[in-house]
């Protein structure tokens, strides 16, 4: 984390989670009553959608804007959006499914808007080691010590290095009271220690797997391109979302003129593949389908060859 995105975090800043989405449901039992709100960026990942619902929370939609091709978060609507209620700010950085590599001003904006409005944040950053050449990613707990005391970090090994089946996460919290806050609620749940393998797995990734992980954002990269220039060329109404991070490509069918189901019926019976539909996660995510591109690129070829056949007419 130092090397690679300058920020020193010491050992007893973290905590071992069972992957991600169970530290995320426990941040919002720890800091979070029934009816407080807690805001996403939406489209953004699902699973975070649960962590607030079913722990009793109401759940504040803030749509991503779009500059150009890309997203970028709403600051205005953001801050209209949040009341006395507003407890928690979940950010996604990088942004799954857009593929943004948030920069510095952005998060210092959003930092010092959650800061001026009580609001604690948490910055999933799983994807932060999947950014492309040209980017950088910014911790947001890293701009100051202000942030730093009302920011909970999520990581882990698990999409950088395919390690998701070990289970393993990392929370890491500077603050100590809302450090001890957050151990006290894994407490409760039984959640003292990890499983046997994932911290192994982790440390085995993080010790040894630089030099792989150099090949493989060369590799996703090319994955990356040959999907924009196969949807740019071969499939009119359709883009593909530049990516500046992760390997989820975001697709936009709302210039075919097709519906929803027609979009899912095609990808799912005609090319017979398997994409993740783009309402589940949330509004804006309407019209649009994800693919995983972390595949060997014979892989994608063939994926992309249905995916073209089956929207030709
Ligand atoms: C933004 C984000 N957070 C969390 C996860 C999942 O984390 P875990 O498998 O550790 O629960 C994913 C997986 O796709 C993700 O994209």
């Amino acid at each position: 984390m130092e090397r690679r995105h300058g920020w020193k975090v010491e050992p007893e800043w973290i905590s071992t989670t069972h992957g991600i989405v169970n530290a995320v449901n426990l941040i919002v039992q720890a800091f979070c009553e029934p009816g407080d709100k807690v805001v996403v960026q939406s489209p953004v990942y699902y699973p975070f959608f649960g962590a607030v619902t079913n722990n009793r929370c109401e759940l504040v939609h803030n749509r991503l804007a779009k500059a150009g091709e890309r997203y970028i978060m709403d600051l205005d609507s953001l801050a209209r959006q949040m009341d006395e209620r507003t407890r928690l700010l979940i950010l996604c950085s990088p942004h799954n499914p857009g593929g943004r590599v948030r920069n510095r001003e952005e998060m210092t904006a959003l930092a010092e808007l959650c800061l001026s409005r009580g609001v604690l944040m948490v910055s999933d950053e799983i994807h932060h080691d999947l950014v492309y050449q040209g980017n950088t990613h910014t911790v947001l707990a890293s701009l100051g010590p202000e942030v730093a005391r009302r920011t909970i970090t999520t990581t882990s090994a698990s999409k950088t290095f395919n390690l998701a089946g070990t289970m393993t996460g990392n929370v890491i919290i500077g603050d100590g009271s809302l450090s001890r806050r957050f151990k006290l609620q894994a407490a409760r749940c039984g959640i003292t220690m990890p499983n046997s393998f994932g911290p192994l797995a982790a440390a085995a990734a993080y010790d040894h797997g630089e030099p792989w992980l150099k090949e493989l954002l060369t590799y996703l990269k090319g994955n990356h391109d040959r999907v924009m220039e196969v949807v740019d060329r071969e499939m009119p109404g359709v883009t593909s979302m530049p990516l500046e991070g992760t390997y989820l490509a975001w697709l936009d069918f709302s210039g075919t003129g097709l519906s929803m189901d027609e979009i899912v019926r095609r990808v799912q019976e005609d090319a017979r593949l398997a994409l993740n539909h783009g309402r589940t996660f949330g509004p804006g995510g309407e019209l649009h389908m994800r693919l995983n591109f972390a595949c060997p690129r014979s892989m994608l070829e063939n994926a992309l060859e249905r995916l073209v056949a089956a929207f030709k007419s």
